[in-house]
C-alpha cells in the first residue's frame, strides 16, 4: 500500500519564530523523518506576492525560509521539499480550476470578506485595494493540493475553510470531468503547541511579540530577557502555569528538565535567574541549526540546488496530472 501523502505550503513572507519552529517546521521535521507518510513541503511564494510587493522582500524571504527549514534538519531526500513557483503546472492548473469554481464559494472566503468589510466599516468602496489574487487565493491554494493528490493537508484553524473550497472545487471538476482528484481533509492539531509571545499572547508575526530562530546569541538573550514576568521577588513561589517564561521552557525541555524547572518555580527561583537558564536551554537546541544556517545563508546557491531537485521530483507528478487533465477538459492535439 502506498503511503499517506502529506502536503503543506509556507508562505514565505518574513523570518521565521520560535513559534513557527514550535508550532509547524519541529512536527514536520519529526514526522518526516519517521518515514511514515509521503510528505510534499513547499515555499508558496506566489501567494507570498498576495501580501508582498516588494521584490527584494520577497526574494530575500524565501531564502530565509528555505534555509531554515534545511538547517532544523528538513531532509530533502526524504521528503519533496519545493518552491511553488518553480511548478509551471500550478497556474495552469489554476486556470483550469478557476473555470470550475463559482463566484459564490469565493465570495464566502475568510481573507476576502474581511478586507471587503473593513471598507464598508472605513466608508471605502467594497473592493478598494482588493486584487484579483487576494480574491482568487483560495483557488490557487486548491490547485497546489490537488496537483499532488494529497490526502492530509496540515494547517493551522484559519486555513480549514480552504481545504474545504479544495474539496468542493475537486468535487465539482470530478463531477464534470470524471475523477480525477483525491479530496484533500485538513489535518488540524487540537493540542498543537501554540506557543506564547513577549507579552504572552499568542507568538505571531502580527502582534510584533515574537522571538525570531536565528538571533545571535547576544540578541536571543535580550529578547528573552524582554519576556513579561509579573513583580515577585527571588525567593517567591512562582506560577509555572501562568508564566510565558515556563511556557517556552516546557516547549523546549525534557519532561525532566520540566519538572525540575517546575520545582524551582515552586521554590521561589528569580526571574532572572529562570530566563538565563531558558537562554541556554533554546541555544543549546538551536546553536547547530544556526551555523548550518548561517552557512546556507551565504551560499544561496546551495539552496537554490535543492529546491531545483525538489521540483523536478514534484514535476514528475505534476506533468503527468496536468497533461491528464488537460485532455479531460478537452485541450488535445488535434489531428
Ligand atoms: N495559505 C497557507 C497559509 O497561509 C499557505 C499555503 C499555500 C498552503 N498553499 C497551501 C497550505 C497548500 C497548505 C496547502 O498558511
Amino acid at each position: 500500500m502506498s503511503k499517506r501523502r502529506v502536503l503543506t505550503g509556507i508562505t514565505t513572507s518574513g523570518a521565521p519564530h520560535l513559534g513557527n519552529y514550535v508550532g509547524a517546521i519541529r512536527p514536520a521535521v519529526e514526522a518526516s523523518l519517521s518515514g511514515d507518510y509521503d510528505s510534499f513541503f513547499f515555499l508558496a511564494d506566489y501567494h507570498s506576492l498576495i501580501k508582498c510587493q516588494d521584490p527584494e522582500r520577497v526574494h530575500q524571504s524565501t531564502l530565509e525560509i528555505a534555509a531554515a527549514w534545511l538547517a532544523l534538519g528538513l531532509d530533502p531526500n526524504k521528503v519533496t521539499f519545493y518552491r511553488q513557483s518553480d511548478i509551471p503546472e500550478i497556474p495552469e492548473l489554476t486556470w483550469l480550476l478557476t473555470c470550475m469554481t463559482a463566484k459564490g464559494l469565493v465570495n464566502r472566503a475568510h481573507a476576502y470578506k474581511g478586507a471587503v468589510q473593513l471598507n464598508e466599516e472605513n466608508g471605502d468602496d467594497a473592493d478598494f485595494g482588493v486584487t484579483m489574487g487576494l480574491f482568487s487565493y483560495p483557488i490557487l491554494m486548491a490547485a497546489d493540493i490537488l496537483m499532488f493528490n494529497a490526502h492530509k493537508i496540515p494547517v493551522g484553524r484559519d486555513q480549514i475553510q480552504h481545504i474545504e473550497m479544495a474539496r468542493d472545487i475537486a468535487q465539482r471538476f470530478n463531477h464534470h470531468y470524471g475523477e480525477h482528484f483525491v479530496l484533500p481533509e485538513a489535518q488540524v492539531d487540537d493540542d498543537m503547541a501554540v506557543l506564547q509571545g513577549l507579552d504572552g499572547r499568542k507568538m505571531s508575526k502580527s502582534y510584533g511579540n515574537t522571538i525570531p530562530l536565528f538571533l545571535s546569541e547576544k540578541k536571543l538573550r535580550k529578547h528573552i530577557n524582554k519576556i513579561k514576568t509579573n513583580l515577585l521577588e527571588p525567593g517567591q513561589p512562582k506560577n509555572p502555569d501562568e508564566s510565558t517564561v515556563f511556557q517556552i521552557w516546557q516547549a523546549f525541555a525534557s519532561a525532566e528538565q520540566a519538572s525540575e524547572m517546575r520545582a524551582a518555580f515552586a521554590d521561589g527561583i528569580a526571574w532572572g535567574e529562570a530566563k538565563q537558564q531558558l537562554f541556554e536551554l533554546i541555544n543549546g537546541h538551536l546553536a547547530e541549526p544556526r551555523e548550518r544556517y548561517i552557512e546556507l545563508i551565504e551560499n544561496p546557491g546551495e539552496v537554490e540546488i535543492a529546491l531545483r531537485a525538489g521540483a523536478e521530483k514534484a514535476r514528475v507528478y505534476s506533468a503527468d496530472l496536468i497533461s491528464v487533465v488537460r485532455e479531460a477538459v478537452g485541450l488535445r492535439p488535434l489531428g
